[in-house]
């Protein structure tokens, strides 16, 4: 990330701490187009509005701390990938980054297909009324239920993670009487450029089968011997948050590579290669992401180009976004509890939320931004951490950020690009009550996934 150290003067201390933070935008009531969703704007009375709803009204009605989807902008931007990637190539939308039946069925309705790595997910796809052939299921340490299940519906394919697994599915598919089809997920090797714990393909992780030392064609070797799996493809998946495309064009050529030693020794042309998601959004002004058609030009040419050169019929492309779909198009909405000014640091703003809505940035340090959004200001910027309310001084949701200097309790603030990975990922730490996800469109809100209660939390506890 491209942040250098504030190099001008402090505003409203008379020091600022050392941190690596960008300089505080001109106007801090501008909302950047980049990181914010689609139909989110100021409106004349200073607020701001998505989908022509006041956040003011929103929170009135649905409460704070809350995440709110732009249904328009999701559609739009799952379109947007289905299109780039037109009919020779399916889109698998990355349930993990977050996944409602509301969202099932707008992936339906926009003919994505959809990637689920639990029963849970698998249930839930289901439920919304995916259909089964356009589900593919993941999962490095899938249980035979959850196979079984995937199995049985007949999901249009099943990730093989291992050698163990290999084996498993096969067996479970032959005692059903099937014959699934099934790709290999295989490590190319490459070291993404993104944070440990969501890099996946350099060797040293839990994911796949290496291609190095003849691993991956070994697995091929067996699935291709085995009656209850069709084995269709290769997958790959290098990291997650990457903005550099170099990492997918060697993942995409050793993957054709491996294509073409398929060929050689089997006589077998595989028909599909999966390159998974992975592709970073803009958390601050600071990111600049691709866009989808970007993204589908660049892997389209490289795989036809790599085919071309190993004489191999061009395969079918699948990709797995999650983030790049979901994670842009909602902001979590909070409401100003403290303000904890640090003479000489900065000052702690705290909001009633926390790592319990959004655990990234005490795991990853990811970045964000956030705005005041029930009002302007004029006021001069300060350096603010905004923090939650849980027990702990990682309980961190904007590491560095500034806002007006007259903000105060009461006022609300949003964070924008927490549609990805931050419901689908909170905790009920300290019996935090997990906020609802209100899908906004044209002048309307609903509910998709409503608040927690108390008794939701009490119906676990049977001591
Ligand atoms: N396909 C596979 C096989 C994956 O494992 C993942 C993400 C995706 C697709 C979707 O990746 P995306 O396009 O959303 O980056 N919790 C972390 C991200 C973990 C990603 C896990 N796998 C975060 O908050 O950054």
């Amino acid at each position: 990330m491209s942040r250098s150290a504030h190099p001008a003067g402090p505003r409203h201390a008379d020091v600022l701490p050392e941190g690596h933070y960008s300089a505080p935008a001109a106007d801090l009531n501008a909302l950047d187009p980049k990181v914010w969703a689609q139909t989110v704007t100021r409106t004349e009375n200073g607020s701001v509005s998505v989908g022509g709803i006041d956040v003011s009204a929103l929170a009135e009605e649905f409460g704070t701390p809350a995440y709110f989807v732009d249904e328009t902008d999701f559609r739009a931007r799952a379109r947007a990938w289905r299109t780039a990637f037109g009919h020779d190539a399916d889109v698998f939308y990355a349930g993990k980054a977050f996944l409602s039946r509301a969202v099932v069925r707008w992936l339906n309705e926009e003919g994505l297909n959809l990637d689920v790595c639990s029963g849970g997910e698998l249930t839930t796809a289901l439920s919304a009324g995916m259909p089964a052939d356009r589900i593919a299921f993941h999962g490095n340490n899938k249980s035979v239920e959850e196979i079984t299940k995937a199995v049985d519906v007949g999901v249009g394919r099943i990730v093989l993670d291992s050698f163990q697994e290999i084996v498993r599915v096969a067996h479970i598919a032959q005692s059903l009487g099937k014959r699934q089809r099934v790709q290999i997920r295989v490590t190319v090797g490459v070291e993404a450029h993104t944070h440990e714990f969501i890099a996946t393909a350099h060797e040293d992780q839990k994911f796949g089968i290496a291609l190095a030392d003849g691993q991956a064609a070994e697995a091929v070797r067996r699935a291709l011997t085995l009656d209850g799996l069709e084995l269709v493809g290769i997958h790959s998946h290098i990291g997650s948050q990457i903005f550099d495309m170099a990492g997918f064009e060697v993942a995409a050529r050793r993957v054709v590579s491996l294509l073409a030693e398929i060929r050689d020794e089997h006589g077998v042309e595989l028909p599909e290669i999966d390159l998974g998601g992975g592709l970073g959004i803009a958390y601050t002004s600071d990111d600049d992401p691709s866009e989808p058609h970007e993204i589908a030009k660049a892997l389209g040419e490289i795989v036809t180009r790599e085919c071309e050169a190993a004489k191999l019929r061009t395969p079918r492309i699948s990709v797995e976004p999650g983030r790049a779909i979901v994670g842009p198009t909602a902001f979590t909405l909070y409401e100003v509890g403290t303000v904890k000014p640090l003479e000489g640091l900065r000052t702690y703003v705290s909001v009633d939320g926390g790592m319990s809505d959004n655990i990234r940035t005490a795991l990853y340090d990811a970045e964000y931004s956030v705005a005041l959004v029930s009002r302007t200001s004029d006021a001069e910027p300060m350096l603010v951490r905004v923090v939650g309310k849980h027990c702990e001084s990682g309980d961190i949701v904007v590491k560095d950020a500034f806002l007006p200097s007259d903000l105060a309790p009461g006022d609300l603030v949003a964070v924008p690009a927490t549609g990805a990975y931050c419901r689908s990922m909170a905790s009920n730490y300290n019996h935090a009550l997990r906020p609802p996800v209100v899908a906004v469109r044209d002048g309307e809100a609903r509910v998709i996934v409503r608040r927690e209660t108390e008794e939701d939390l009490l119906r676990l506890d049977v001591g």
